[in-house]
């Protein structure tokens, strides 16, 4: 499989607006463009929080990359390369989506092994990855990359009203 992790290029922006609406209609978020930031100001951040540099309170330093296959943006990774209360506790330390035009070809699942990869290169050792416990997909997903469930986290309105499955990857 050609799937190539990378970082955001200002000549993204059609694709990445494009695959962020789609995903907003499945009720999840593709990027993480803030309202009135251009695209230009947008991969800045980024790479800011990629180095480290200016990260706000609440946020940590990570590698948000897209997934390219021959050209095609198919999905993307967000990589927590620490973790702070809040992701220690449900957000964990990968985050991936794969557009709704590329599902089932064994992407996600390329996605989520090549950032353990990148995880592990910043000294982290066990792999927090959790995902809504009726997301089946990505409940495969992280088991077949290794995924040791830890347990189920009841809904609980701080989380949105949604169970959660907690999975270590050593
Ligand atoms: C969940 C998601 C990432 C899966 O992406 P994907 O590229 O389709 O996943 P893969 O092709 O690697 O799937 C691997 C296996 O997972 C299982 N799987 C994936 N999607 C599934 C689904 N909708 N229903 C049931 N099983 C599914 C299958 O066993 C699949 O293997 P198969 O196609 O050979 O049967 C994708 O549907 C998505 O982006 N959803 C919205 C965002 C999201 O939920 N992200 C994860 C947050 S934790």
């Amino acid at each position: 499989m050609n799937l190539r992790l990378r970082p955001l290029r200002l000549d993204d922006e059609a694709e990445y607006r494009a695959a962020h609406a789609e995903l907003a209609a499945d009720g999840f978020m593709f990027g993480f463009i803030r309202h009135g930031e251009t695209f230009a100001e947008h991969v800045r951040r980024t790479q800011d929080l990629r180095y480290g540099r200016n990260v706000p309170a609440g946020l940590v330093e990570s590698s948000f990359l897209l997934a390219d296959v021959d050209g095609d943006l198919v999905g993307r990774t967000s990589i927590r390369h620490v973790l702070n209360d809040d992701l220690a506790r449900h957000g964990g330390h990968i985050g991936y989506a794969v557009r709704p035009a590329f599902r089932r070809r064994g992407y996600a699942s390329e996605i989520l092994r090549q950032s353990l990869v990148i995880v592990r290169s910043y000294g982290v050792e066990r792999v927090l990855v959790t995902c809504n416990d009726t997301n089946v997909g990505s409940a495969a997903v992280i088991e077949a990359c290794g995924g040791a469930l830890e347990r189920v986290v009841p809904a609980a309105a701080s989380d949105g009203g949604v169970a959660f499955r907690r999975y270590w990857i050593a």
